[in-house]
């Protein structure tokens, strides 16, 4: 039987599990910003809790929130969101944050992660909630700014004072969620499937893919500039269709021979090989490999970034933005 999912839109969800709450948000980054400055604009009083040497400290600042470290930060608040990367969360949550909870406070994450591969050890006495917008900090914070919201994902793990749910809907709600829809899951789901089609679609197989076919081009001897278009940018055109139709809806508007060329030739690129690494990629989701591997491989965020660069790609990007590009903004 297909599992049925449990959606929220504001009109089902009280607000009434945040008034008077002290929300602290932890990190401003990608999720902490949009997160705090929307829960803001709604009425809800937030402060920031970042480690003294943070370099996003001036931009709290600017911003015009309270910024304090995170150990008084937590004590001094009901609402806690921890919104650091994933990877340092098992060391900041037990350093930082656990031994300073309030009884009875809630803790949300934004990712199911940290706490389904047993990064971090739930404290006795709280909440712990997921609240995870599905998509990036930016989109979240555009969206709310435009009366419009992002899809969320809410699970409970621990349930401490019997208010997790409404606890967590409500700040879903505050973060213009509800206008979109709040679909409750678990900590594991979310971790899987957000990790999945990370992996296999977005940030995984869409781009390879790209580089791949950028890279023929190139081999057949067509100019960089042009394959970095056809391949990468052309993407944005084609994925704005399927969200606003569907992949259906998208063929129903591009040309006969995109239709045809796309429908048979796309399998061929998706064939056997392809289907079976989705299926060994889920595998190591779902039994943890992949959650272990990273640990032990992540060599920090700007040296990953070095050895995974594509400079022929950015050399192509670079004469796209110098020559095609000015000319647009002129
Ligand atoms: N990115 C997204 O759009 C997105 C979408 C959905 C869910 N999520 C989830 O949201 C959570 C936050 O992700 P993010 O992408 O927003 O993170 P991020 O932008 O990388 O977070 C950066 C913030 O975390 C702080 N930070 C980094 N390392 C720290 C440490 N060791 N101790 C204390 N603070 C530290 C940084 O402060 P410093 O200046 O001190 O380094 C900065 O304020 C994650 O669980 C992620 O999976 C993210």
């Amino acid at each position: 039987m297909t599992p049925s999912l449990r959606v929220y839109h504001d009109d089902d969800i009280s607000p009434a599990a945040l008034e008077g709450a002290e929300v602290t948000v932890l990190g401003y980054g990608s999720q902490g910003r949009a997160q705090a400055l929307n829960l803001r604009d709604g009425g809800v009083g937030v402060r920031v809790g970042l480690r003294a040497e943070s370099a996003s400290r001036h931009l709290a600042s600017q911003d015009g929130f309270a910024v304090v470290e995170p150990t008084a930060a937590v004590a001094g608040a009901s609402f806690v969101a921890v919104l650091v990367p994933d990877e340092v969360q098992r060391e900041f949550f037990s350093g930082e944050v656990a031994p300073n909870l309030r009884p009875g406070a809630v803790v949300i994450f934004a990712h199911g992660g940290p706490v389904h591969f047993g990064d971090v050890a739930l404290p006795e006495g709280v909440d712990v909630v997921l609240v995870a917008p599905m998509g990036p900090g930016r989109i979240l914070r555009e969206y709310y700014v435009e009366g419009r919201g992002l899809n969320a994902k809410v699970a409970v793990a621990q349930d401490a004072t019997g208010r997790g749910w409404p606890r967590a809907l409500a700040y879903a709600r505050a973060l213009g969620c509800g206008r979109a829809g709040v679909i409750a899951t678990t900590f594991a789901d979310e971790a899987r499937l957000d990790l999945f089609s990370e992996q296999a679609v977005l940030c995984g197989g869409v781009p390879a893919l790209a580089e791949a076919a950028f890279e023929t081009l190139v081999a057949a001897g067509y100019p960089p500039a042009l394959a970095y278009i056809e391949c990468v940018r052309e993407i944005k055109y084609i994925a704005d269709l399927m969200f606003e139709y569907g992949v259906d809806g998208m063929r129903r508007r591009i040309s006969s021979t995109a239709l045809y060329g796309g429908a048979t030739r796309g399998p061929r690129v998706v064939g056997p090989e392809a289907e079976k690494a989705l299926k060994e990629i889920l595998e190591a989701i779902e039994d943890g490999s992949f959650a272990a591997e990273m640990k032990k491989r992540w060599p920090g965020r700007e040296e990953f970034l070095k050895a995974v660069r594509n400079d022929g790609l950015e050399a192509a990007r670079e004469e796209f933005e110098k020559t095609v590009r000015r000319a647009e903004s002129e």
